[in-house]
């Protein structure tokens, strides 16, 4: 059988998407591994890549105040609104080489596929400095600073290294006083991210792409065990402050709590034991609480019955324990005019859609807080993200362009979506 013209085109475009990501993947802080965190070196080659592939479009591209790279494609008028695409550049450690990359890939392939065809909308392509949270302990850097809410306790965080986000900003060459120009430009109408679903959901059900209609709430907290250090051979067991040991029992607490409820998902993906020597007990620890659930509710008592129990075992260790939060974001509904005409943005591509939650955080979450937002899934094979193994099929890639690109034609229909009141 042979195959239509078109969707020849669209099996070599989805194969450049793929490429594309293999590519920026070389871009890594790490020899052994792609790692690529808010303002690192390798974003500046990842940056040049992007601007190389939007030149022959005859779009420039630029970077702003916070490290975003983007790129303007005009509308019909001069004076057409903007609809922004995008998703993040960053990753996280010995990450796969689609979480966020393929967004910001498959927005510029959608201009490829448009071939100089203009909108009663622009188009503003938006490439995130930093969503991962890993250079930081904060997620969501660049997003932030279009909502405006880049303030100073953000910018005066430090990394492991001491050096502030102000001045890592200056250290890649950008200037932090010109953050405020970063803000979304008061004609945007929405905002539209691609995403993989890191998830199991879609490939369960056997369909390749999803409306997203809602993304979960998360907290992030640090937490600091303090115990005493002591000789490990010559200390009793019973005379001992240990706070590893203090701090293991709450993280297996964590797990056997989040499993007794629907939906929570709670994990401690990070951990330091000081002075970390075999023949030491240790006498500090650090680890990071992360939490999620749709419901604010059900997340919030959650964590307040975490801390219960964190108390409880502290005191009866004789320990002391410390918490800061780094992140508290609630949960968050898509668009409900945009996510419909994902679904059957979807449906005319000749896919059956799916509705579901986001268990990710996502940009989306955050540029909802000023313009109406939505989100499109694609079928993460195996449901695997964050590791190395995280991929795409290639078929996917190709549906996701169709209705990539059936969306568009859709939005630039509606009465509905063109004449909403900005809010931006
Ligand atoms: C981002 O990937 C997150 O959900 O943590
Ligand atoms: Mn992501
Ligand atoms: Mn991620």
């Amino acid at each position: 059988m042979s195959v239509p013209s078109a969707s020849k085109d669209r099996k070599i475009r989805a194969r450049d998407v793929l490429a594309r990501c293999d590519l920026l993947a070389r871009f890594s802080e790490d020899t052994m591994g792609l790692r690529r965190t808010f303002l690192s070196p390798p974003m500046h080659n990842c940056h040049a890549e992007i601007a190389a592939w939007l030149k022959p479009l005859g779009i420039e591209s630029k970077v702003d105040a916070v490290g975003n790279i983007r790129a303007f494609y005009p509308g019909i008028r001069p004076d057409s609104p903007r609809l922004l695409i995008g998703s993040h550049l960053d990753t996280v450690p010995e990450a796969g080489k689609y979480d966020g990359i393929l967004g910001v890939v498959l927005a510029i392939a959608l201009l490829e596929e448009m071939e100089g065809r203009r909108f009663p909308f622009a188009i503003e392509i938006v490439g995130f400095s930093e969503e991962e949270g890993v250079r930081f302990g904060v997620p969501f850097i660049g997003s932030r600073a279009l909502v405006g809410r880049a303030d100073d306790e953000l910018l005066d965080l430090r990394d492991w290294n001491g050096i502030s986000i102000r001045e890592a900003i200056r250290q890649f060459g950008l200037d932090d006083r010109k953050i405020s120009e970063a803000k979304l430009a008061g004609d945007t109408l929405g905002y539209l991210e691609f995403h993989i679903e890191q998830g199991p959901v879609l490939e369960k059900l056997n369909r390749p792409l999803a409306a997203v209609e809602a993304i979960v709430g998360q907290t992030r907290l640090a937490l600091h065990f303090l115990g005493k250090a002591n000789h490990a051979g010559t200390t009793p067991m019973g005379a001992r402050h240990d706070a590893l040991a203090g701090a293991s029992e709450w993280m297996t607490f964590v797990e056997s709590h989040a499993n007794q409820i629907a939906g929570l998902a709670a994990t401690v993906g990070s951990i330091e034991a000081k002075p970390g020597a075999a023949n030491v007990i240790p006498g500090e620890v650090r680890i990071t609480l992360d939490v999620r659930h749709k419901s604010d509710e059900v997340r919030s008592r959650a964590v307040r019955e975490l801390a219960g129990r964190g108390a409880e075992i502290v005191n009866r260790r004789g320990l002391s324990l410390q918490w800061s939060t780094l992140l508290e974001q609630s949960a968050v509904p898509m668009d409900d005019l945009m996510t419909r005409e994902i679904e059957a943005a979807i449906r005319n591509s000749g896919c059956e859609p799916h509705r579901m939650t986001s268990g990710a955080g996502h940009d989306a979450m955050i540029l909802s807080e000023r313009v109406p937002s939505a989100m499109m899934f694609l079928r993460s094979p195996g449901g695997i993200s964050h590791d190395p193994a995280e991929t795409v099929l290639l078929e996917d890639v190709e549906a996701a362009i169709e209705a990539g690109i059936q969306l568009l034609n859709r939005l630039a229909d509606s009465k509905e979506f063109l004449g909403r009141t900005q809010r931006a």
